[in-house]
């Protein structure tokens, strides 16, 4: 249980999709002085070295986040999160959520990162600032703090799909948390795949919440034989503004 390693895959495509998105829609929340709470239920370690020996063995954050700055792709949000933490960390940094997610909350704002894995748990408390962390399983650490305090704020749901049946139930599971809450921006990130298991939930997903936003962008696979060929995120109230970002992306990968 728990083999999943996101250390392997920082920096890759699906990480670029995904922490845009999440740079957007923070940097919009945050405009206004009204303090928020973020919740993260599958956090990971919060800081990835590029330069270390699983991102040297997939290469993947090389087709990722370094191709797509070459390219110029990154919204301004996303940009000014990775310039603070690689002026904080060195250069061969990448953040993973909850390191863009501390570029932009502010003293006020409350955040709780939930990560079940014992080893990413302590490498993300050497970096989590303020953030209360949560060595528990991130659907029930969520579930116990929704409706939050402050109301206003954003859940990212970041599984990482080792239990296959994470697809059936996480619809229920959102539906029960944005019936709780609202007003809450609710995010889950999911892969696209060759096989196309994601395809039941993300439809059943977008019958039950009509105004949501379904950004899903493809890319080819990371390695010949890989699964991965896309990357999708769900957004439940989604800020205003994301919905241009989203379509913005999608233009920069399709025509790659
Ligand atoms: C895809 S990674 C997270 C990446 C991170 N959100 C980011 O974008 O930088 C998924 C993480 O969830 C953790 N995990 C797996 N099952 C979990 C559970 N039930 N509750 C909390 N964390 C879990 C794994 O150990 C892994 O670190």
């Amino acid at each position: 249980m728990l083999s999943y390693q996101h250390a392997y895959h920082a920096g890759n495509l699906a990480d670029v999709h995904k922490h845009a998105l999440l740079a957007t829609a923070l940097a919009r929340l945050t405009e206004k002085p009204k303090p928020l709470s973020y919740i993260e239920t599958h956090a990971g370690r919060g800081l990835y070295d590029l330069s270390g020996p699983e991102a040297q063995k997939t290469g993947e954050a090389a087709h990722g986040i370094a191709r797509a700055e070459t390219a110029d792709w990154l919204p301004h949000p996303l940009r000014a999160a990775l310039t603070a933490v690689r002026d904080r960390f060195g250069a061969a940094c990448y953040p993973g959520s909850p390191l863009i997610a501390a570029h932009f909350l502010r003293p006020g704002d409350s955040a709780h990162l939930a990560e079940l894995h014992p080893a990413e748990h302590a490498a993300l408390a050497q970096v989590a600032g303020h953030a209360r962390l949560h060595l528990q399983d991130g659907f029930a650490v969520a579930n116990a703090l929704i409706p939050p305090t402050p109301r206003r704020g954003m859940l990212l749901i970041d599984p990482s799909y080792e239990i296959k049946a994470d697809y059936d139930r996480i619809p229920g599971w959102i539906a029960r948390m944005a019936r709780k809450w609202n007003v809450g921006v609710i995010a889950l990130w999911y892969p696209v795949l060759t096989d196309a298991r994601q395809q039941p939930m993300a439809e059943s997903l977008a019958a039950a919440h009509p105004g949501a936003l379904r950004s899903e962008v493809r890319f080819a696979p990371a390695r010949p034989g890989h699964g991965m060929v896309g990357s999708g995120m769900f957004v439940i109230n989604p800020p205003y503004g994301l919905e241009d970002e989203a379509a913005r992306l999608a233009a920069l990968f399709a025509a790659t």
